[in-house]
């Protein structure tokens, strides 16, 4: 079983989009192991977008992720880190496939509603970032055997 981090971006909140889109993680048979509604810090964006630093789109992109209320997510299941990933769609809203949640509800490249740890391990750093081990719970779903 893997671990991923969802965030919902500030977009999806004030387009009231966050019950559409969890309402898909749940369809596709993931189990929530974590979900806070948090204002990103300057800081916690820092360190989430480390990798953008230097960017053309980093400044914009630190302001956009703290303009408002952030849904924070950690979803569990097989291959939970590739199957968000490819839930999400592209980067771009308008490239990005119909049936995906970008490719349906987003045009924008930066407002693209979700965001979805890219790797195993950059999933665990993340998780790690937004969560305390606490705030993660344990549980089985009733009808796991007929999703996994
Ligand atoms: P994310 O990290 O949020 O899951 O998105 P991603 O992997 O699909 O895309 P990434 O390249 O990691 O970019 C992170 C976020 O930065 C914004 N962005 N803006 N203006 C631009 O050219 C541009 N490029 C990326 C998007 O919000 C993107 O999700
Ligand atoms: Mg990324």
């Amino acid at each position: 079983m893997q671990q991923t981090l969802i965030l919902l971006k500030p977009d999806a909140v004030q387009r009231r989009l966050v019950g559409e889109i969890v309402s898909r993680f749940e369809r596709k048979g993931m189990r929530l192991a974590g979900l806070k509604f948090v204002q990103c810090t300057k800081e916690l964006a820092e360190k989430h977008y480390a990798v953008h630093k230097g960017k053309p789109f980093y400044d914009s992109l630190l302001s956009f992720l703290t303009s408002g209320p952030t849904v924070a997510m950690v979803w569990e299941g097989r291959e939970a880190v590739a199957a968000s990933r490819s839930m999400m769609g592209l980067t771009d809203g308008a490239k990005a496939p119909p049936g995906t949640i970008r490719g349906d509800l987003a045009l924008s490249v930066q407002n693209n509603l979700v965001h979805g740890s890219d790797s195993v391990e950059n999933a665990t750093l993340e998780i790690a970032l937004w969560f305390q081990p606490s705030e993660l719970v344990k549980f089985d779903n009733v009808d796991s055997k007929w999703v996994g």
